[in-house]
Order: structure tokens, then C-alpha cells, then sequence
């Protein structure tokens, strides 16, 4: 299958590092043009720099603006006013004691998690479906279909990504605009690899480490090793080709067989 999204331009959130950045390379590598964001400038400006090593020759712009606010959302829009392909990757997520969780926190989790996310569509759906053409997708968790004791809110925040996913999905029915989520599982990100080697020996390698990770604590993991951010951002690359034409309200998932379900 040759995808060729040359001509179309994309917002990738929160795409300076992890999964983001994966996405950034892999629709860049398709030919669009990549809005890669992060709050800080240096940051923005490095990630490109790498970026433009991985796939040389492609456009990127550097959208450096915390998105979690409207006035984030309308820096966003005079950056990238024509956005075709909207991916929303910016997700915060951290463990936490459910009786513990102040209403604060519940409000910053579904504030950057899912408002955002809602603000960003409300903003580029509308020329999406106009032009006739559009991508707009949610990156969620697991964790939005087996709420984490742990991470509640997190969960809560992912599940809203769903249903936001298929209730726009709607809103662009019969427009030639698709909007779908993607159910990542357990990643291999810089935050995650600290976190394996705080529960394995530091001294272990890597494949060892994980591989004892996957063992001990997420067993119920088919593919019994971390996701690569590659991994999802291939499906995310494919969600966005015109050969996935057919595939709306969908949440597809790329979680290694984590979540011990048929659907979704
Ligand atoms: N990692 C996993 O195992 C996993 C599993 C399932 C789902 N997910 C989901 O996948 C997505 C990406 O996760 P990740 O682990 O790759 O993320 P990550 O490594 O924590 O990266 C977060 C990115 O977001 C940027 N960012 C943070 N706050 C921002 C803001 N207010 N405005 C703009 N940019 C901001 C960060 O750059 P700056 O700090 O420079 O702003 C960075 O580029 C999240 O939605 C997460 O929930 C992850």
C-alpha cells in the first residue's frame, strides 16, 4: 500500500517527543507538512531539527504554544489556519491515590486530556468540511477501557476521548472528513522506560528489563513487550490516508492484545 498524502498538512499535539514525535515522522514521510508542537520553544526547535535528520527534505512548522487553552487553540489557528489532518497525541497521565485526587486535578486531566482536544476540533472540523477532506483522531489508552485503580482520572479523561471521537464522527457524517481514536497500550517512551527500570533492576538491559516488566506486571499483554511509538503511529499514518476513506467513528486499537476484549 503507497500512501501519499503529499499536499495535505497536519497538527500533530504534543509531538516533541514519544509517540507524537513518531507521528510527526510518519505522516512527514507520507509528504505532509507537520505542525509539531510543544510549550517550549527550544524544545520545538531540537525536535524539528531531529525530525528534519529522520525524514530530510520534509516541511515542518514548529507550533510552539501550550494548547490547553483557547488562547493556546487561537495561536494554533494563525500558524496553521488549513489544517487537514488533526491528531490529537497531548495526554498527561500520572499515577494517583482515587481518594487523594483533589477536584484541581480532575479538572487539569479532562482541562489537557479531553478539552483541548474538543477546542482543536471545534476549531479545524469546520474547514475540514468545507474542503471536503479531513482526519481527525484522539489518542487514547487502554486505560479508557480498563480504568487503572491507579489512574482514574487518566482513565476518565481516555473513555471522553472515545465518545468525543464517535460524537464527532457524527457532526462530519457523509462529509468526507473521518474522525476515529486509537487505543495505544503500554509504549516504549522515555517516561515509560524509567518507570520499568523503578520496578527492574537498573542493571538489567533493556529487552531483559522489559521483557520481566511485561512478565510481572502487565501480563494480561499478548505481545509480552512494549509497543514502539512506530507502532502506533503507523496506524495513525494509515487512519490518515485516503485509504482509510471507509473507517469513521472507530476506535481501533494498537495494544498488543492488552485489553482482553473482542470489541473495541
Ligand atoms: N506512553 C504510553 O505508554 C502510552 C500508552 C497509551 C496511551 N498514551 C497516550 O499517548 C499520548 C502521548 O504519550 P507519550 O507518552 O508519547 O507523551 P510524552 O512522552 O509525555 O510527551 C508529551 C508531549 O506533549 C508535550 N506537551 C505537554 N504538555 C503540553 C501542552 N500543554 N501543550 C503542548 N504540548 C504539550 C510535551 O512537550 P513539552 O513538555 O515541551 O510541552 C511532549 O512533546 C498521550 O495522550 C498518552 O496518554 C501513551
Amino acid at each position: 500500500m503507497q500512501i501519499d498524502l503529499k499536499g495535505r498538512t497536519a497538527l500533530v499535539t504534543g509531538s516533541t517527543q514519544g509517540i507524537g514525535a513518531a507521528i510527526a515522522a510518519g505522516l512527514a514521510r507520507a509528504g505532509v507538512r507537520v505542525g509539531v508542537n510543544g510549550r517550549n520553544p527550544e524544545r520545538v526547535e531540537r525536535s524539528v531539527a531531529e525530525l528534519d535528520q529522520e525524514v530530510p527534505g520534509a516541511s515542518w512548522v514548529p507550533v510552539p504554544v501550550d494548547v490547553t487553552t483557547q488562547e493556546g487553540a487561537d495561536r494554533v489557528a494563525e500558524m496553521l489556519p488549513d489544517v487537514d489532518i488533526l491528531i490529537n497525541n497531548l495526554g498527561v497521565f500520572g499515577a494517583a491515590d482515587p481518594l487523594e485526587i483533589s477536584d484541581e486535578e480532575w479538572r487539569r486531566y479532562f482541562e489537557v486530556n479531553v478539552l483541548s482536544a474538543v477546542r482543536l476540533t471545534r476549531l479545524f472540523l469546520p474547514g475540514m468540511t468545507e474542503r471536503g477532506w479531513g482526519r481527525v483522531q484522539y489518542i487514547a489508552s487502554d486505560s479508557a477501557i480498563v480504568t487503572p485503580a491507579e489512574m482514574i482520572h487518566y482513565g476518565m479523561s481516555k473513555t471522553a476521548l472515545l465518545a468525543v471521537s464517535r460524537g464527532f464522527a457524527k457532526q462530519a457524517a457523509g462529509t468526507g472528513v473521518t474522525v476515529n481514536s486509537v487505543i495505544a497500550g503500554p509504549t516504549h517512551t522515555g517516561g515509560v522506560e524509567d518507570f520499568v527500570y523503578e520496578l527492574v533492576d537498573r542493571g538489567v538491559p533493556w529487552d531483559e528489563a522489559q521483557r520481566a516488566f511485561m512478565r510481572e506486571h502487565r501480563p494480561q499483554s499478548l505481545l509480552q513487550r512494549l509497543i514502539e511509538p512506530e507502532e502506533i503511529a503507523h496506524m495513525v499514518v494509515y487512519l490518515s490516508s485516503d485509504q482509510a476513506s471507509a473507517t469513521t467513528g472507530g476506535a481501533l486499537r494498537v495494544d498488543g492484545g492488552y485489553v482482553d476484549s473482542i470489541l473495541p
